[in-house]
């Protein structure tokens, strides 16, 4: 090859590898591409209409006639289209998931590459997959939340066409909430030497980290898929790399070992190395090392496996808490599930990182993957922008909280699949803890836990297994949570006194695994004419902060009692970020059952309420937990949570609105949430007065007897005296316009990369009016294309492919990419009657 020409290809492999599917720091054989291109699809079953559509035999075969199949790219939800369905239960997120999906993919497979091994890597496809290549049967995994491979190298047809078909069956896969269906994560096809590193083959630990050394223990696992035996050399060096996958300086390289590998067989080696004051993994600082692991056979490297890592210590105690590279750190944390809200299931990395980054912003240092395995993503970007995961496995284990649930699959799979998770996960420093379940029905049954429990450990035993308790109280009366590492507790903290003191726990750290729960609709408010809050109305709910199921409790309370329980390692809030399904109390499924299954008055006060439901179906399709709608605009609760994460952080934020043209001369409470300690309130410059937070008691600051007149509402914060932070809140004019604004300004062309443009209705003066709802519709001009529309009102049905969208109390989101290839710039108009149209230009590259 010509330099030039070698130029042009090196810079070719550089932009492929720079996409926002890919890394070049994703765990594995370097030869690997991503598969997700050109895939064909038909639904079978249930149809999205309800009707069901027979599903015809041998849809595998090599010959059949798919020219009329639907042609996608993955990763695909084939639900998130819709319709939304008032007759769906409220755990479907209204939306027809349910269904038969096949896929197909036609593809050819070079000459060159015969003597290799092929593999699919599927990141999750949800549900109960098969797999078939040119009619042959290559294998099946049916938990939709795990990764796998997948070997196609004995079937495969070099240097021809081969026919790839994926059949997947949602209709035996009962969910708790919105699962989606479809191949909704990437597939990557790795391409190997017969001998080279098992899949998930390394697992690195740092058995002594000190400032001025760390030492680092490498295992790597070589696979040799050869009839011969064979001696290989196994050599590993490590270098630094940063957040943009750069490989930076190299750092240190292990002794060389020498292995000899039996025919079809493998061989763990273990390679021992020390990096010189290590750059430590931290929250605050995510410094991360490559381990890059090459195989040599005759002196030739033959395969090239990347295993990111980091290096940092964590530390679990029962009496003062969690402390990471030795110092304490509480867990501010959040749950949440794995729907992109507009986008459904279908994986995005942008998408996914806007998310992290709001929680990031709010303060929030911790993710807990509730209640499955997450994308790979998740951790990669968990590592580099600095959150600790409590990586969790399932929602159930023997018994199911429904008849299809995980229940069916534990016994054949329960071990397979948490190996999976482990393997794949144990490599990343964001991963502190691991978690066997959520609220499973078998809580109590010690039997159970500690197998789980020990099988854990046995993969890895650097991290503390947990587990989500919903029945706190029993399960430790039966000894169940004495195999814990860390005991977890879903929301019943009243026991915690009695448990602090009882010899066989005592010495166990225990953590908020689930907290709060409280409900709320960005930017509803509702009051009495005495200025009373009424908390559920038009299946919305008011936004004081106030509500929440009988279970849970509002953040204030939770906050009160991290308090009280200074040695607990501190919280997960349900949820960080709104999602599909559960639209509790508004949920129209047996899961509103759940929590009382100790109590059988409330039972049946709450299948009352359920029967009620199924007379007349809800609006309600998505919940009302987040701290963050599901368009991701923060509800007032965001900045309740950023007082208390970020106490250096100088803010202050007043609710409610100031528009009630109806409340003049009525008593209309005004609420603040500040990082400072004390406040004085006005309004229209007549101070209401200046409160002092009850540190330690109260979090919020509370005006209850303000009498509504329209004007300004300002606040002014202090912390120890001195001026902090204000806010200020205007009654705003009618709506006169739209405004435009998108969190980036300039997207790849490669498919997958996302703006989000928020669109809000301002008045003359550019206040962004509240309870205003005009329809709006977009159009796009040049190199870009709408995937979603959305205004995180849980109770609208409009498809989010739509292209009009009505305001949610002022605001409405675009998610837009650029068309594949294309360049140049991007108008966005939004248009809708008597306002001004509003319009952005972004750029595609
Ligand atoms: C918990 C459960 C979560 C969610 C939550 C709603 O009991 O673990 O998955 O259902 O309740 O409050």
């Amino acid at each position: 090859m010509k330099i030039k020409s070698l130029f042009v290809f090196l810079l070719c492999c550089f932009a492929v590898f720079l996409t926002d599917a890919q890394s070049i720091t994703r765990m594995g054989s370097t030869d690997a591409s991503c598969f997700d291109a050109d895939w064909l699809f038909n639904r079978y079953g249930l149809q999205a209409d309800g009707t069901t559509k027979a599903e015809p035999e041998n849809l595998q075969a090599t010959g059949l006639n798919d020219e009329t199949w639907q042609k996608l790219n993955l990763p695909h939800d084939w639900a998130i289209t819709g319709p939304f369905r008032i007759e769906l239960a409220g755990e479907t997120g209204k939306l027809p998931y349910k269904a038969i999906g096949w896929y197909r993919k036609h593809f050819i497979m070079p000459k060159v590459d015969r003597g290799k091994q092929i593999y699919l890597d599927f990141d999750g496809a949800m549900a109960y997959a098969k797999i078939w290549l040119n009619g042959h049967y290559v294998g099946t995994w049916p938990y939709g939340y795990s990764s796998f491979r997948m070997d196609l190298t004995p079937y495969l047809n070099f240097g021809g066409s081969n026919v790839l078909a994926v059949c997947l069956n949602t209709e035996k896969w009962d969910s708790r909430w919105y699962s989606g269906g479809g191949i909704y994560r990437h597939v990557w096809m790795v391409k190997t030497a017969p001998v080279h590193v098992a899949h998930w083959g390394t697992y690195i630990t740092t058995p002594t980290v000190r400032d001025s050394a760390a030492s680092v223990k490498l295992r790597v696992t070589v696979d040799n898929k050869t009839n011969k035996s064979v001696e290989a050399v196994v050599k590993t060096t490590i270098f630094e790399i940063n957040k943009d996958d750069v490989i930076g300086t190299k750092v240190v390289s292990f002794e060389p070992s020498k292995i000899r590998l039996a025919q079809n067989g493998n061989i763990e080696t273990t390679q021992l190395a020390t990096i010189l004051n290590p750059k430590r993994w931290d929250i605050v600082s995510p410094n991360r090392y490559l381990a890059q692991t090459t195989i040599l056979v005759n002196g030739k490297i033959i395969d090239t496996y990347n295993t990111p890592f980091g290096v940092r210590t964590l530390e679990f105690t029962a009496r003062k808490g969690f402390y990471l590279n030795g110092r304490r750190v509480k867990i501010q944390g959040t749950c949440n599930h794995h729907d992109l809200g507009a986008l459904g299931a279908a994986f995005n990395k942008t998408a996914l990182r806007r998310q992290l980054s709001l929680l990031k912003e709010m303060g929030c240092n911790a993710l807990r993957t509730s209640h499955n395995p997450p994308a790979p993503e998740l951790l990669e970007l968990a590592d580099k922008m600095g959150f600790l995961l409590m990586d969790e496995a399932f929602d159930c284990w023997k018994t199911g909280k429904r008849k299809s649930d995980y229940n069916l699959l534990y016994d054949e799979w329960h071990e397979k699949d948490l190996k999976a998770m482990i393997l794949r996960d144990r490599n990343n420093p964001c991963v502190f803890m691991w978690s066997i379940g959520n609220e499973v029905r078998d809580q109590r049954v010690p039997g159970i836990t500690k197998e789980l429990a020990d099988y854990v450990r046995s993969i890895d035993p650097t991290r503390p297994v947990t587990n989500g308790y919903n029945h706190p109280d029993e399960a430790r009366e039966a000894g169940a949570p004495v195999s814990m590492d860390v005991i977890g507790i879903n929301y019943f903290f009243g026991l915690q006194a009695k448990w602090d003191v009882d010899p066989r726990y005592m010495h166990i750290p225990q953590i908020g695994t689930e907290t709060s729960s409280c409900v709320t609709s960005r930017g509803e408010y509702f009051l009495d004419d005495n200025g009373k809050e009424n908390q559920y109305v038009n299946y919305q709910i008011s936004s004081y902060d106030i509500a929440h199921p009988e279970w849970g409790c509002n953040p204030d309370t939770q906050f009160a009692t991290n308090v009280v329980l200074p040695h607990f390692l501190g919280e997960f809030v349900w949820t960080g970020f709104d999602y599909l399904g559960e639209p509790t109390p508004y949920n129209s499924d047996e899961t509103i059952l759940l929590n009382f299954s100790a109590d059988s008055a409330k039972q049946k006060e709450q299948q009352k309420k359920l029967d009620e439901f199924k007379k007349n179906p809800v609006p309600s399709r998505s919940s009302y937990f987040g701290i963050i709608d599901l368009a991701g605009f923060p509800k007032d609760r965001y900045y309740l949570y950023q007082s208390q994460w970020r106490p250096d952080f100088p803010m202050v934020h007043i609710l409610p609105h100031w528009n009630w043209s109806e409340r003049v001369g009525k008593i209309t409470p005004v609420h603040v949430y500040t990082s400072g300690d004390e406040a004085e309130l006005f309004i229209n410059n007549k101070s209401m007065g200046r409160r002092k937070k009850n540190e330690g008691i109260t979090f919020r600051m509370e005006w209850d007897s303000v009498r509504y007149e329209p004007g300004t509402v300002k606040v002014i914060a202090y912390k120890q005296g001195k001026q902090w932070a204000t806010d200020e809140v205007k009654t705003t004019g009618e709506p006169t316009k739209l405004m435009l604004s998108a969190d980036r300004n300039v997207i790849k062309n490669d498919d997958s990369d996302l703006s989000y443009i928020t669109v809000a209705v301002k008045d003359k003066d550019g206040l962004t009016v509240p309870r205003s709802h005009p329809e709006i519709s977009f159009e796009v001009e040049g190199a870009g294309e709408i995937v979603a529309t959305d205004n995180g009102d849980a109770t609208n049905f409009v498809p989010f492919q739509s292209h009009t969208r009505q305001a949610f109390n002022g605001l409405a989101l675009v998610i837009l990419k650029a068309k594949k290839g294309a360049s140049g710039n991007i108008i966005v108009r939004a248009k809708s009657n008597g306002l001004t149209n509003g319009s952005i230009i972004l750029m595609a590259k």
